[in-house]
């Protein structure tokens, strides 16, 4: 049988994500209550980092320990893969010997290339294209602080990025609109913006952007593999710092969002981060946990 792969968001059906967001919510309820699942145990996760990270090589090996599993962190800096081997070779043989792989790269054409020659389940914990794992640790999140995002208005601000384009990956799966602001020459895909139709709009200001949103989002202007462009970006990106004001014409009840890490006084104040009547920060980022436990128990079929 194939292996059932996580590669974006796109390889969900609708269902499958809104269950996925509800079977995280669930584990993190009985995990907190103390209630022990080791559905996993014996199974080993093999995690390839050829970026940094803290929340997503965390909830992954603390999300397969509670499981019962264990976790490899393989940077290439360890591994033949860092020194040439080929990712078809790479693959064929990390699978033979794990039972689930996750990883976070470059470019979605290598995790996309590693996950055709994998016998078990591959994950994208980031590309330069996606972030669909943070994806369901903020829908989860989302669900849990005002139910059901389907019908509502997400406002994303800044770069259209890895993150950028998961939402709209979203916005097509639980049918919510997306506004998107991006200065010029920073906008998502052209291809993604088509697929996804009149649900998400494009433009240039922010306040625009916000008008009425019910969650506002954003992330940090340069990414991952672009630290050379960060002064540049900085300049291009003026205007685009969330802060109160921009909220201020939010809905009543507008949540913010960010992945993190956050460079406070760029793409978002310090007061909006640290305000916990708006900012849900830290439970995104916690549910990370949760979120990428319901994903492996998916993936391996699994309760
Ligand atoms: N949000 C996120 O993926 O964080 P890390 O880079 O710390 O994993
Ligand atoms: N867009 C950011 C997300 C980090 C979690 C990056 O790719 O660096």
């Amino acid at each position: 049988m194939q292996p059932r792969h996580f590669l974006s968001l796109c390889d969900l059906k609708r269902e499958e994500l809104t269950a996925l967001i509800q079977s995280a919510s669930d584990l993190k309820l009985r995990y907190r209550q103390g209630h022990q699942n080791t559905s996993l145990a014996g199974a080993v996760l093999a995690m390839i980092f050829e970026k940094s990270s803290t929340r997503t090589r965390v909830s992954f090996e603390a999300g397969m320990a509670q499981l019962g599993g264990s976790a490899l962190f393989l940077s290439p800096n360890d591994t033949q893969l860092g020194r040439g081997e080929p990712i078809p070779d790479t693959a064929r043989v990390i699978s033979s010997m794990v039972d689930i792989v996750m990883i976070r790269t470059f470019h979605q054409a290598d995790i996309e290339l590693f996950a055709e020659y994998s016998s078990v389940p591959v994950i994208n914990a980031l590309s330069d294209d996606y972030h669909p794992c943070q994806l369901l640790a903020d829908l989860q999140t989302y669900s849990e602080h005002r139910g059901s995002i389907t019908g509502k208005t997400v406002a994303w601000i800044g770069d259209g990025n890895n993150m950028c384009q998961s939402w709209i990956n979203a916005s097509t799966l639980l049918d919510f609109n997306l506004n998107i602001a991006c200065p010029e020459g920073y906008d998502p895909s052209g291809e993604l913006l088509e697929r996804a139709g009149s649900r998400v709009s494009l433009n240039r200001q922010p306040a625009a952007a916000i008008d009425g949103a019910d969650l506002v989002t954003t992330d940090v202007f340069a990414s991952m593999g672009q630290e050379a462009e960060q002064k540049l970006r900085l300049k291009k990106f003026k205007g685009f710092c969330v802060n109160h004001m921009l909220m201020s014409t939010a809905a009543d009840d507008a949540l913010f969002m960010h992945c993190l890490p956050a460079h406070r006084g760029e793409e978002v104040s310090a007061e909006l981060l640290e305000d916990s009547a708006i900012s849900v920060v830290w439970d995104e980022a916690e549910n990370r946990l949760h979120a990428q436990k319901a994903l492996m128990l998916f993936l391996l079929n699994r309760r």
